[in-house]
């Protein structure tokens, strides 16, 4: 019998499992794949290893512009494949020797929640079941393949990949056609851009990058068409066919040549099959309902992470776990999902926190909303050539509390936090001018706009 019977081990599962470990509690976790989950194994890591040796290929490729010279630099996509293998598996086996430590047992099998009784919850594993009196469910999420014509069969084929195959494709495709201009669209197309592929983004909506500030997002799009990005803005993909997507654009139907395809429009919660209806845990539109305390309908059921819908970031998930263990250890803890950072890695990076501009219209908020430009830090003078980022602050008028930080250009991702605290402690301008940033830096800009606001 155990206290709690976690399922599903990517940043939620793990994350929490630890956490309910060193608050005492006996902890089974049950992982049908590598423990990690999309996170370590087939999203934010692997991409991450990817870009970063983008970036060192694009830095090759334009360091004349800062005196230093490079002949003929390439890039092997095979061997950046091999890291991120070697990267990837030295963080799985770290999680692993992490559940070790703190005394999670671990069981390599898909689990299914069998029913409940007065003593907890029954989950079968393999051919073992097992009793918990509490369940915390992180099944995650997978890649939506919508019912588009001839998609089905080119995913079959390989044509067409999600997140999960084209991490592992070992040549680099001639034309890759991205479907979806969102945050794994834009990441993929900004390394396979980088490393020589043609790339065009077909996307529905008339602006690249979702909820993204709109000011950030335009920014971002002048970046990559500079690069020799395609995009197709307003386009509905029709059908895929064996060489090409095939797209509306203006009432016209055009089609776009393709050596690959990539879908990435969206991922969809994990809740089939896992036997959510033997306990009558509730979902909506597909994703487990939960409250800021991320407590199911079912007493003593918890669900963190993708399987919510609330967020699908990894990071969002890692606190949504320990949220859910605090309150079962009787420790009131909730979400406040207003002040988690979003980062999108492509170069250059963008961050983002909070209120946007177009959030701010649409709640009739009374706000102030400005840019910034990253040319006021020596060192993003210093290190970016021909730069365009910014900074956009978005501070309530009344009480000139930080209630958005937006961001495009190098660092931002390593920045954002900074704002994020500001935006979660209801910082007020006058306060954020008081604290020391380091000079010279990036983010010293946040510091500096704050006087010109
Ligand atoms: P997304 O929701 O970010 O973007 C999907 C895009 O596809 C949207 O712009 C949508 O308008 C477009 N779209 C939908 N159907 C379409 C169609 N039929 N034709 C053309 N365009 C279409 O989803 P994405 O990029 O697949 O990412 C999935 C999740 O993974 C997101 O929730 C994201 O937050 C998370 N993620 C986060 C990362 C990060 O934090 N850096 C990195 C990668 C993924």
């Amino acid at each position: 019998m155990y206290d709690l019977i976690i399922l599903g081990g990517g940043p939620a599962g793990y994350n929490a499992a630890e956490r309910a470990a060193h608050g005492g509690l006996k902890t089974l976790l049950i992982e049908g794949r590598a423990l990690g989950g999309v996170c370590l194994n087939e999203g934010c890591v692997p991409t991450k290893t990817l870009l970063y040796s983008a970036k060192i290929f694009d830095y090759a490729k334009h360091s004349a512009e800062y005196g230093v010279k490079f002949e003929n630099a390439s890039i092997d996509h095979s061997a950046v494949i091999d890291r991120k293998g070697r990267v990837v598996k030295t963080l799985v086996g770290g999680i692993g020797a992490s559940m070790k430590r703190a005394g999670v047992t671990v069981v390599n099998a898909y689990g299914t929640i069998m029913g409940k009784d007065a003593s907890g919850f029954t989950v079968k594993a393999g051919d073992e079941e097992y009793k918990g009196a509490k369940l915390l469910i992180c099944t995650g999420s997978t890649a939506a393949v919508p019912p588009i014509p001839g998609l089905r069969e080119a995913v079959d084929s390989a044509f067409a990949m999600t997140n999960r195959e084209i991490l592992d494709m070992k040549n680099v495709p001639e034309k890759l056609v991205v479907i979806g201009g969102g945050v794994i669209g834009l990441e993929m197309a900004s390394y396979f851009n980088s490393i020589g592929s043609k790339v065009t983004v077909i996307e529905m909506l008339d602006h690249i990058a979702g909820p993204t500030d709109s000011e950030i997002s335009k920014i971002l799009y002048k970046n990559y068409v500079k690069k020799g990005v395609t995009f197709l803005l307003g386009a509905k993909v029709t059908s895929v066919g064996k060489d090409c997507v095939n797209y509306e654009l203006n009432g016209k139907e055009e089609s776009a040549p393709a050596d690959a395809v990539l879908v990435s429009i969206g991922r969809r919660a994990m809740t089939q099959g896992i036997g959510l209806e033997n306990i009558g845990v509730l979902t909506e539109r597909g994703a487990i309902v939960t409250n800021d305390k991320l407590e199911t309908n079912v007493s003593g059921v918890w669900a963190a992470g993708d399987v919510n819908g609330k967020s699908m970031l990894a990071h969002t998930a890692y606190r949504e776990g320990e949220v859910a263990v605090n309150n079962m250890l009787g420790k009131p803890d909730r979400m406040n999902y207003n002040s988690g950072p979003a980062v999108i890695y492509t170069n250059p990076e963008v961050a983002s926190v909070g209120e946007t501009t177009e959030t701010v219209k649409a709640k009739g908020l009374d706000a102030k909303v400005e840019s910034f430009t990253l040319k006021y830090s020596g060192r993003y003078i210093a290190e970016n050539e021909g730069g365009d980022g910014i900074v956009k602050l978005i501070i309530d008028k009344e009480h000139r509390k930080v209630i958005g930080v937006h961001m495009i250009g190098n660092y931002a991702s390593e920045i954002i936090y900074g704002a994020a605290l500001m935006v979660d402690r209801e910082m007020r301008v006058e306060q954020v001018q008081k604290i020391v940033f380091p000079h010279p830096t990036v983010g010293e800009v946040i510091r500096e706009a704050m006087f010109m606001i």
